[in-house]
Formats: structure tokens, sequence, C-alpha cells
């Protein structure tokens, strides 16, 4: 590009910034992500302005007023929960997730919701013709929908100005582009700029903005992730495609706890919430197979009852196959080790699958000896009693280590009418209520699981 224009090479997956081209990106490692774009000249005006503004205030705490927010809510209540009781006036609230996962829908379906509110929604991605038919095809009939199908943040900014609109959707932020840089959209330096464009607009007229950013699994197009430290709430959306379940988390929220999680389930009238997570996932559990453990995991607030499976299977090829779906990769590899090692099981000739039943993905280390049991049940090929829960972390010396809300995973799985269940031995003592119908069984090492379990 001439030399009018400064430009540099950024990472279009980690936002690493250099001025000299490599095929690939010293940060992050990615091939073939560092791409030349314009950046604009920084105004050596923002430097005299800050040296010549004399009375910069500064605030104590004890001399600010206190305030709650107000907040809209959705009547999703799965979505209010996630983010913290509703949509906070002047948020910017960023929707990441996988193409074709729900989050126009999603969009869609909160607009139907909030009648009262006029919602702008801004189309890159679909023609508002596109938007009638699914908005018809889901049986919805918002009547306080207004749709742009605009592209430039000035012409958004204008509208904002002439409709004065009570919520703004962008769907999606990788098709807005600013006219006062010269690269494509959904290049990084565009995000980054739209992105601080729409903060503005919340921020100085008090609007609550969705941006919905795609995310590929790989995390290859991951644009939305330099914007995280941008917005107010990041809230993503999982879940495989060929289950119908979907999970919102939200992962960062400046008004409320993180880690909290949604539940819905797709159906052609939009996603549903599903209010017992724990019996979804059972729903389809396998009564007495072997490689089945049930266990609970904390999502958020909430324990989640889930099943772990696993399958050992002599390989047939070289090297043995270790897949893992819904649970950590290299904590697999950790449990087969501990597995080799403290149980004498020998498991280079095997193949190794372990997957959580249902598409959920679990990143909790309390569901270890759960995983370390299922394989140890299908090697064997011995069932574990399908009525046990099984609970604890593994720790490299076979050791069952403690872990968190011991009591809120008891209780679920009493409610739930399990017979017996299985936790660390150190966790024993901060159970305060001798008023559960379930037995509890301490164990302190791993042989001692397999001694009752299997
Ligand atoms: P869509 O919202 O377009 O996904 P995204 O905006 O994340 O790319 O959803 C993908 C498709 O799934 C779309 O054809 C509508 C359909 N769908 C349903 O039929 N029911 C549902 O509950 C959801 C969430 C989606
Ligand atoms: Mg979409």
């Amino acid at each position: 590009m001439a030399g009018k224009f400064k430009t540099s090479y950024i990472c279009q997956s980690c936002g690493y910034e250099t001025l000299r081209w490599s095929g690939r990106c010293p940060e992050c490692g990615n091939w073939n992500t560092l791409i030349e774009e314009v950046i604009e000249k920084k105004a050596e005006k923002q430097r005299s302005r800050v040296l010549s503004a004399k009375n910069i205030e500064t605030y104590r705490l004890s001399e600010i007023n206190s305030q709650k927010e107000t907040r809209t809510e959705t009547l999703i209540k799965e979505f209010d929960r996630v983010l913290g009781g509703g949509i906070v006036d002047g948020s910017v609230i960023l929707v990441g997730g996988d193409p074709g996962i729900g989050k126009s829908t999603l969009m869609l379906q909160i607009a139907n919701n909030l009648k009262d509110k006029k919602v702008l929604y801004v189309s890159g991605e679909e023609s508002p013709f596109q938007i009638k038919m699914r908005s018809e095809r889901l049986g919805y009939k918002p009547d306080n929908f207004e749709i742009l199908a605009e592209i430039a943040v000035d012409v958004i900014d204008a509208t904002v100005d002439n409709i004065n609109p009570d919520l703004i959707v962008i769907d999606s932020i990788q098709t807005l582009y600013t006219p006062d840089l010269d690269s494509s959209p959904g290049t990084i330096s565009q995000l980054r700029e739209c992105t601080s464009f729409l903060t503005k607009v919340a921020k100085s007229k008090n609007i609550p903005v969705f941006i919905v950013g795609h995310i590929t699994k790989d995390g290859s197009i991951a644009g939305p992730k330099v914007l995280e430290h941008m917005v107010d709430v990041v809230i993503q959306f999982e879940g495989e495609r060929t289950h119908n379940y979907r999970i919102l988390r939200s992962i960062k929220n400046r008004f409320g706890s993180t880690n909290e999680i949604g539940i819905f389930e797709m159906t052609e009238n939009g996603l549903k919430e599903v209010a017992n997570p724990s019996e979804v996932f059972l729903a389809q559990r396998n009564y007495g197979a072997s490689g089945c453990v049930i266990s609970s995991s904390i999502e958020g607030t909430r324990p989640i009852l889930i099943e772990v499976q696993g399958l050992v299977t002599s390989s047939n090829y070289g090297v043995p196959q270790r897949t893992s779906m819904g649970f950590d990769y290299k904590r697999l590899n950790i449990i087969i080790a501990v597995l080799e090692k403290k149980l004498g099981l020998y498991l280079n000739k095997y193949d190794i699958f372990l997957n959580i039943a249902g598409g959920i993905r679990i990143d909790e280390p309390a569901i270890d000896l759960a995983a370390s049991m299922s394989l140890y049940s299908s090697f064997k090929d011995i069932p574990i009693d399908s009525e046990t829960v099984v609970l604890g972390e593994v720790g490299l010396a076979g050791e069952i280590r403690t872990i968190s809300n011991i009591e809120k995973r008891i209780n679920e799985a009493d409610k739930l009418g399990f017979k017996k269940i299985i936790i660390p031995k150190n966790n024993q003592k901060s159970i305060t209520t001798s008023k559960y119908k379930i037995k509890i069984v301490p164990v302190e090492k791993i042989k001692q699981a397999v001694e009752i379990l299997v």
C-alpha cells in the first residue's frame, strides 16, 4: 500500500500486531493469519488536549452515589439469569458462537418478548425478507422491530438518532465497517473500531446493544476474542450442532457473576428453556451398561447431573486413538496415566473414547473420578451401579482431591433419588446435615473407589 497510510500486519486470530509479515503468527502460532491492515494515525492533538487539561477530576468511592442499575427482563428466565437478572441499560453484550448455532434466532426471540420496546435490528447478514420468513417460521409477529440492512457504522449512528430505539441488535459485528479505515469488514482493525464506536453509542445514549459475533471451533477467525475486553458482558453460545441442546455461558459480566449458564432446547418454535437440566442430561441414560458413570458438575450456581461414557477397545493400528468429547483432552491423558500407574491398567494397545452425554462440555476436575471409573468399567466390561453418583478430582498420585460445592451436588443427587454417592474423603467434614437419604461413601485413593464400585 502507498506510503500515505500507515499499515501493520495484524493476526486475525489473536490480534497480534507487527510491522513485518511472516507466515506464522509469533504470538499464537497460527499459520497465514497475518493480514496487512491500515492503521489510523494517532492524532497528535489528543496528547496536547490531555496536557492542557488542568482540572482533571478524580473521585473518592465514598463521594459517589451508589445507585442500582436499571435492568430490563427479557422474560426468558434462563437468559436473564445468565445476564445476572436482565439487560442493564447502556450495556454492551457480545453474543458469540459458531455459525448456525442459533444466535440470530435468540435475538429475534428477545425482541419479540420485549413488546413495548423499540428494537433496532441491524442485519448485515440477512435481508429484511429473510428475517421476516424466519420470524414467521418461528411463529413470531413482532411489531416493535425496525430492521436496518446497513453495514456502515455512521449510517447506523444516524438511524439511532432518527428512531431512538430502546435496544440495538447488531447481527453481526463481522459485517460492519467504518469508512474511516481502509481494511475490509471482518478484519481485526474494523472489528475493534466498530465495537468501540458501538460502545460509545451505548454509553452516551444509555441504550443496551447486543453484538452478535461468529466464532469458529478452532478459533481461527476468532475476531470476537479480541473484543472481549471492550464490552461489558460476553456470552457464549455452545452446543453440538447435532444435538438439540444449547448452552449459554457468560464468560465475562460486569453486572453479575460469570460462569452462569442457561440451558435451552432448540425447537421449531425457537429456543425453549430447560428448567431441570439434570433430568435432560440423564434422559437417555444407560442402565447396566459398562463404561457409563453418573457424576455431577456445578455449572454456574447449579448442580447438573451428567453421564460420563467411556469406551476402551483394542486398537488395530499402530498408534492408539484418544478421543474426548466434552472433556478436557489433557486431563484424559492424565487419567490414563494414573490408571496405568496406580491400577496397573495397561492401555497402550487400546483406543480410548470419552464422552459426556448430551453434548455438554464440562471443564471441572470434579468429574475426574467418574471419567476414570468409566474407562476402568469399560476395560473390564463390568457395569457400575447406575444408582451411584461418583465425584472427585484425581491427583497424579492417585489421591482423590477435594472438590467445591459438595453439598449442592449431594443434594441434587439425593433429590433425584440416587442411592449412593462417592465423594472425596476431605470433603466429608464440610457436610453439615445428616438429612440425606442417599448413602455417602468417602474415598481417599482411586484404588478404594475401584474396590467399592467395580
Ligand atoms: P440461526 O439463529 O440462524 O443461527 P446463527 O445466527 O447463530 O447463525 O439458527 C440456525 C438455524 O436453526 C436456523 O435455520 C433456524 C434454526 N433454529 C430453529 O429452528 N429453532 C431454534 O430454536 C433455533 C435456535 C434455531
Ligand atoms: Mg445469524
